[in-house]
């Protein structure tokens, strides 16, 4: 198993989850974060505004999947979420141990 945890634009949040269902994958923790990348939210909020709001709002999605279906849904996040613009988010895998279903005690994969 496999954990991802995508960190997305706030408006893209409904793309990915949907991209997610499609491909079996419901279960998702979705935590609303601030952050920043190379740019230190300088160049992203220079629209028109003159403050300086070095930390954005951004969306951090987590999914626990099957080490097989690791590629096929960061492939799956990254295509819902691009806009091509800087800011766009990143995507992270780390290895995950197990899964409990606590309700059934069923381990594994078949917990996810
Ligand atoms: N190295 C990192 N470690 C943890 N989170 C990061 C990292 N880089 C970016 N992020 C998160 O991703 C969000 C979007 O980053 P982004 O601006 O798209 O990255 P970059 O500017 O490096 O291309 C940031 O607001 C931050 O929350
Ligand atoms: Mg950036």
């Amino acid at each position: 198993m496999k954990k991802i945890e995508a960190v997305i634009r706030v408006e893209k949040l409904d793309a990915v989850r949907d991209a997610l269902e499609k491909m079996g994958y419901p279960g998702m923790m979705i935590t609303r974060i601030e952050g920043h990348g190379r740019q230190k939210g300088l160049v992203e909020q220079f629209r028109g505004r003159e403050f300086k709001l070095e930390l954005l709002p951004k969306i951090k999605i987590e999914l626990v999947v099957k080490d097989n279906d690791v590629e096929k849904l960061a492939s799956a996040i990254a295509g819902a979420a691009k806009t091509g613009e800087i800011g766009d988010g990143k995507i992270f895998v780390y290895p995950a141990d197990n899964a409990v279903r606590i309700r059934t005690g069923e381990e594994g994969d078949i917990a996810l």
